[in-house]
């Protein structure tokens, strides 16, 4: 790809009448790929979207091991890429960038998503760009909907909790984090305590069916504090001792538990959510948006409480549909062809990123805090 600057580079792919992004995603237990179209008014068309989940070899230890995750996406990365590029109905000398994840996430897969991106960069002559994750999950919403910058996004997946304002690409500011676990990584540590299975929001979320939210007293850590930030290594405690206490052959009991927890994540979430929203209208030009986003994001019960309080605060809510809330290539293709047509592309160089903070600003004066202490991607 020969050298050019960021101007010409923007001029020469937004004004072509549509780009075609290749994207790779492979930072934990999916090995997805996607074609995406991006038109030169901004549409979106996904032409093709594959996920290749590792659910069944991680389940018998109750979550992801790395190193297991990293090989089979060594195993299957070339064939999905040929599948995603066949389905798309496209030739390879039609792509006009490949994407990839290149951070945050686990390091091995990553590298193995990273390292194919790169060898099709080389070997088609085209952009490469690295894209953060995170950014994939917070463009998500525009994968299907019409979602104008800027606006209010509740980041929720198995190594993030986090409230952003989105106001472009690249353009990020933190409201608020977790402090200690994300959400997704209490709900499946919960479910490994309680023998739920894995991944364990959606068997909570099947356990929780049946039972009764307000059985059992649970902590809402940090409710009604002025700030926006979320805690729930208390909750994750607070629910393995009142499973400890439980008649465990009770699959009522169980039950109602599962629904407690959920609950009280779902009462968590929205009450956090609520202050952020009031913070994010001071300042982005009347924006009303909220966009919820991220593995989570596809639990029924946290979807219907967040549209309570969009109904209440005046808000309109955009979620992805279910398949782009949990990891996938589209997205990344997404972000990529965003990027592509601004000039922001990547050099041969660019690195592997087990940890990269959304919110630059923030991270530089802390980089400490704020992104839960151990998470496969914080
Ligand atoms: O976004 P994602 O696929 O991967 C990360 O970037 O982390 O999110 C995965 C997380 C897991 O912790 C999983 O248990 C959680 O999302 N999750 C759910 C549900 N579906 C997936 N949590 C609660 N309810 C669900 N239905
Ligand atoms: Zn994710």
């Amino acid at each position: 790809m020969p050298c050019m600057g960021k101007t010409m580079l923007a001029d020469k792919y937004k004004n072509k009448k549509h780009v075609l992004v290749l994207g790779l995603e492979s930072s934990c237990d999916e090995t997805a790929t996607s074609v995406v179209r991006r038109f030169k008014d901004g549409q979106i068309e996904v032409l093709s979207s594959i996920v290749a989940s590792q659910d069944e070899i991680h389940a018998p230890y109750g979550g992801v091991v790395p190193e297991i995750a990293a090989r089979a996406h060594m195993q299957k990365i070339e064939g999905l890429i040929g599948k995603a590029v066949d389905k798309a109905g496209v030739g390879w000398a039609d792509l006009h960038a490949v994407a990839a994840t290149s951070g945050p996430g686990l390091i091995g897969g990553v590298i193995t998503g990273l390292m194919a991106a790169k060898g099709l960069a080389v070997s088609l002559d085209i952009p490469l760009i690295g894209v953060n994750h995170l950014e994939g999950h917070a463009l998500s919403p525009r994968l299907t909907s019409d979602c104008p910058f800027p606006y209010l996004l509740l980041l929720v997946s198995g190594g993030h909790t986090q409230l952003l304002s989105v106001k472009g690409v690249g353009d990020f500011t933190r409201l608020g984090s977790t402090v200690d676990d994300a959400a997704g990584e209490t709900f499946d540590k919960t479910a490994k305590v309680m023998g739920l299975g894995f991944p364990g929001g959606p068997a909570v979320e099947r356990m929780a069916s049946t039972g009764n939210p307000k059985a059992v007293k649970l902590p809402r850590p940090f409710f009604g504090k002025p700030h926006a930030d979320f805690s729930f290594s208390g909750l994750k405690t607070a629910t393995m001792r009142a499973y400890d206490k439980l008649d465990s052959n009770s699959k009522q009991d169980k039950a109602d538990l599962a629904a407690s927890f959920q609950q009280a994540v779902c009462d968590v979430l929205c009450d956090r959510t609520k202050y952020a929203m009031d913070k994010f209208n001071h300042g982005n030009n009347g924006s009303r948006r909220f966009v919820v986003a991220g593995g989570v994001a596809a639990n029924a019960c946290i979807r219907s409480a967040l549209e309570a309080l969009c109904a209440d605060k005046n808000f309109i809510l955009i979620a992805p549909p279910l398949k782009y809330c949990g990891d996938n290539g589209a997205m990344i293709a997404l972000a990529g062809a965003e990027r592509l047509v601004l000039g922001l592309v990547d050099g041969l160089d660019v690195s592997a990123r087990p940890r990269w903070p959304l919110d630059q600003d923030s991270a530089d004066k802390n980089p400490a805090s704020g992104f839960g202490k151990k998470g496969p991607k914080s």
